[in-house]
């Protein structure tokens, strides 16, 4: 099976960067969330990322208007779907919210489409329950932010088929970048070791290390290409503290989210979407 098209469904700061890479690299893409003010945010997202790339001789002026051109919007789930080779679900991390569209991609997509989640920490077979497709979902899990991000997670479910997994490998190869294959437990590789070091990161805030001084310290003395208060900024307070939240679940008390992390979510000092995190991005 040939993937033409992809749909994207959900148009935050993952889906704008799913959406960007997939058209740079020569697919169809329908991009889709619940309001068009959502969607030409996200547009004009991808347009500053893009001519960022151009700026930089990364990529051509044409190549950028090409891209930009492969990019349909849409606010019905139906509409993004039906065509759909592939879809990649870029929702919140709520597992019910997941679950629901799921069972709407059982409805509206195409019977051979690949249904694909970016989750960064609820087991993929989970979210398939939601469907009898369980042979084709996948996880594929995007690294924020996107378009410079060289790997991409891949998340085999319990139920997913070698067929999947290799149209999935092709598309990852086809944007130019790296699978790195995870076993489905509840945070894969990358969340349930970064989720921990920035949790970590919040403990010693509490104790009283300035965030500088952590940053440097990951950057300067292990080499990390940003530290843990910065990274937890980049990511989303909210996504780590449900991350930790998932792997609580599933693993047992070590993996609690510091109840700092829960006070600075609630706050809404989620890092660079809000404008503020550990610094501020007014
Ligand atoms: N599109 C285009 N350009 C972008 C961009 C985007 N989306 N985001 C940043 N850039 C640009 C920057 O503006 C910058 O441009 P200038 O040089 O003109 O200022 C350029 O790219 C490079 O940025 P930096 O100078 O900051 O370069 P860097 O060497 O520090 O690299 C980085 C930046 C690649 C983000 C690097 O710091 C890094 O690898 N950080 C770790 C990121 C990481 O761990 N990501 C995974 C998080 S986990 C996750 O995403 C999964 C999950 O589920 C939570």
């Amino acid at each position: 099976m040939e993937v033409k098209t992809v749909a994207v469904i959900g148009a935050g700061i993952m889906g704008s960067g799913v959406a960007q890479v997939s058209a740079a690299a020569g697919y169809d893409v329908v991009l889709n969330d619940i309001a068009e003010a959502l969607l030409e945010k996200a547009m004009a997202t991808i347009s500053k990322s893009l001519n960022k790339m151009v700026s930089k001789g990364k990529m051509s002026e044409e190549d950028m208007n090409a891209a930009v051109a492969r990019i349909k919007t849409t606010a019905n789930l139906e509409e993004a779907c039906k065509d759909a080779d592939l879809v990649v679900e870029c929702v919140f991390e709520n597992l019910e919210l997941k679950k629901k569209i799921f069972a709407d991609f059982e409805k509206f997509c195409k019977p051979e489409a690949i249904l694909g989640t970016n989750t960064s920490a609820i087991p993929v077979t989970e979210i398939a329950s939601a469907t009898n497709r369980g042979d084709k979902v996948i996880g594929i899990h995007f690294m924020n932010p996107v378009p410079l991000m060289k790997g991409i997670e891949i998340i085999r479910g319990q139920l997913t088929s070698d067929e999947t997994m290799e149209v999935t490998l092709e598309y990852v190869k086809k944007l130019g970048k790296e699978p790195a294959i995870a076993v489905d437990f509840a945070g894969f590789i990358v969340s349930r070791l970064l989720d921990v070091l920035m949790n970590e990161a919040v403990k010693l805030v509490q104790e009283g290390n300035s965030p500088e001084d952590i940053d440097k310290a990951m950057q300067l003395c292990a080499g990390h290409p940003m530290g843990p208060c910065k990274l937890l900024d980049l990511v989303g307070a909210e996504i780590a503290m449900h991350g930790m939240e998932t792997m609580e679940r599933d693993f047992g008390d070590r993996y609690k989210p510091h109840p700092l992390l829960k006070k600075r979510v609630m706050a809404g000092l989620l890092g660079m979407k809000t404008g503020k995190g550990f610094y501020d991005y007014k």
